[in-house]
């Protein structure tokens, strides 16, 4: 690895932080919904009476209540779609100004909710909120990603997770009783993510917008090297302006990369499953189930304080994140995540035996607590922070903004069908649910090992152009490769 003038500098790391605001928002309403469950449940109730002085079903409240937990990730699915669109048609600095819009509109419905009698609001809320959580984990990443110098660019994409964990950490504090989970306070609890939006309006202007959006799809070429200048703080950015004019020459040899494009080109198609599975290892990992559920598992665990276990959960979360953030450049991508699922199968395993145990022996219930903490720190070891931006990794700047837009909906997919069917699969098979996860672990694990190539240290056409070689022997795209890369790969040897 070649070394590179110019790294961290302060200016990009306030810029880093700037974007990170939304991470932060996405995971707070990812947890906040949790701890108030109760309360919320009878507001809904309430609310029912007072509009038709009947109490509301207990089926019609847990439907009410499961939709509004649940359209989150529809939203999600929403914004993460639109991504591309927007990245491409606003620049990705307006993006992350304008999807605010959402948060503003999300947060101020739900938290005007209870003022209003209506429930609906919430609902239509969490909807918008979640739109713009959609938007956040794809443009976040891609900005990111964008900004960042080759050799820290897992550092700060991990950055984007530690924003997720520690919103989800706040959200799990706030939401304590004697802070804002209260009959009085909930309102606020829901409300404070607009707090958020307002404070990353005011600084997302001191940003600048992605140089590399605006050398290679504006073609503003000295606005560009202006910018990189002050992000890595010297006059010489010669080596990046370089690489981006490469990456844009090839782009102006591709056609624009639409959905479909991205599953037919036999050269996009192996990176977008790649992208696909890594999401979905994320995921399916189980680490939702985790989240969503660890207070009553901590109770069958006879656990004294199982709220406080929980938030021992979200710290364990936060410390970890921070670990990947500091060994991500020096471990690689694919031996981390491969690190991360191996050791959350053998946890879920652990974790599986101990709950089976736990009327035993007291010690097992402790045995418990201590595999969940290592299945969470494992997480954010590789299968958390990883997919994120290592998507925006995989491509170059022509299908990228598809790609982004793809894998994201993919998570989010993921994500509402472990909410929805979490809870019917723990009912069906009790202590043994997470032996599902184990085994899905398993899967994941084999296909990180014999597909995920290491891009740890490489520019994004250099990646880019490995798995173009790869796919080199299929007639539709040959004749465009030879000619790009100026080298005749000999047929027959490349898989
Ligand atoms: C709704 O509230 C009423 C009155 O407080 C209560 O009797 C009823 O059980 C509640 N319904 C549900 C489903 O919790």
């Amino acid at each position: 690895m070649e070394p590179r003038r110019g790294g961290l500098t302060c200016s990009l790391a306030f810029y880093v932080l700037v974007a990170s605001i939304g991470s932060l928002q996405f995971g707070y309403n990812t947890g906040v919904i949790n701890a108030p469950e109760q309360i919320i449940r009878s507001f809904y109730n309430d609310t029912y009476i007072h509009r038709y002085q009947t109490p509301m079903s207990a089926n019609m409240l847990t439907s009410l209540w499961s939709l509004s937990v649940a359209i989150f990730s529809v939203g999600g699915m929403f914004g993460s779609l639109s991504v591309g669109f927007f990245a491409n048609y606003f620049g990705r600095k307006k993006s992350l100004l304008l999807v605010n819009v959402f948060a503003l509109v999300g947060g101020a419905l739900m938290a005007l909710s209870k003022l209003a009698w209506s429930f609906e609001m919430l609902i239509i809320g969490r909807f918008v909120i979640g739109i713009f959580s959609g938007f956040c984990t794809g443009l976040i990443p891609m900005y990111i990603g964008e900004m960042a110098p080759t050799a820290y660019r897992g550092a700060l994409g991990t950055l984007n997770q530690l924003g997720i964990v520690v919103g989800i950490l706040i959200a799990q504090i706030f939401g304590l009783e004697v802070i804002l989970g209260s009959t009085t306070y909930w309102p606020l609890l829901l409300g404070i993510t607009v707090l958020l939006s307002v404070i990353q309006c005011g600084l997302l202007p001191f940003c600048p917008e992605s140089p590399r959006y605006l050398l290679i799809i504006k073609k503003e070429h000295e606005l560009a090297e202006t910018i990189l200048q002050k992000v890595r703080g010297t006059q010489d950015v010669s080596s990046d302006i370089e690489e981006m004019k490469e990456e844009a020459d090839r782009m102006a040899q591709e056609k624009p990369v639409s959905f479909i494009e991205l599953f037919r080109s036999r050269q996009y198609r192996q990176p977008i499953i790649i992208a696909i599975v890594l999401q979905l290892s994320q995921q399916l990992s189980g680490i939702n189930a985790i989240f969503y559920y660890s207070t009553s598992i901590f109770e069958k665990a006879r656990v004294p304080n199982p709220i406080y276990a929980t938030i021992g959960a979200g710290i364990v979360n936060v410390v970890f994140t921070v670990v990947s953030l500091l060994v991500v450049e020096r471990a690689g991508r694919r031996t981390l995540h491969l690190t991360g699922l191996g050791g959350m199968a053998v946890f879920a395993l652990i974790m599986t035996i101990a709950t089976k145990l736990i009327d035993q022996a007291v010690g097992w219930s402790y045995v418990s607590i201590v595999a969940i903490y290592i299945f969470v720190a494992m997480f954010e070891i590789g299968p958390g922070p990883i997919p994120w931006f290592i998507v925006a990794e995989l491509f170059s700047q022509g299908p990228r903004p598809a790609a982004m837009a793809v894998s994201g909906c993919s998570n989010w997919t993921a994500n509402f069908l472990v909410g929805m069917l979490f809870p019917y699969a723990a009912e069906g098979c009790g202590p043994y649910v997470f032996l599902i996860f184990m085994g899905l672990l398993i899967i994941f694990f084999i296909f990180t090992f014999f597909k995920v190539p290491e891009t740890r240290g490489r520019t994004f056409e250099d990646i880019a152009q490995d798995f173009q070689r790869k796919s080199n022997f299929e007639p539709a795209n040959k004749s465009n490769n030879v000619e790009l890369t100026g080298v005749k790969v000999p047929q027959g040897i490349i898989e």
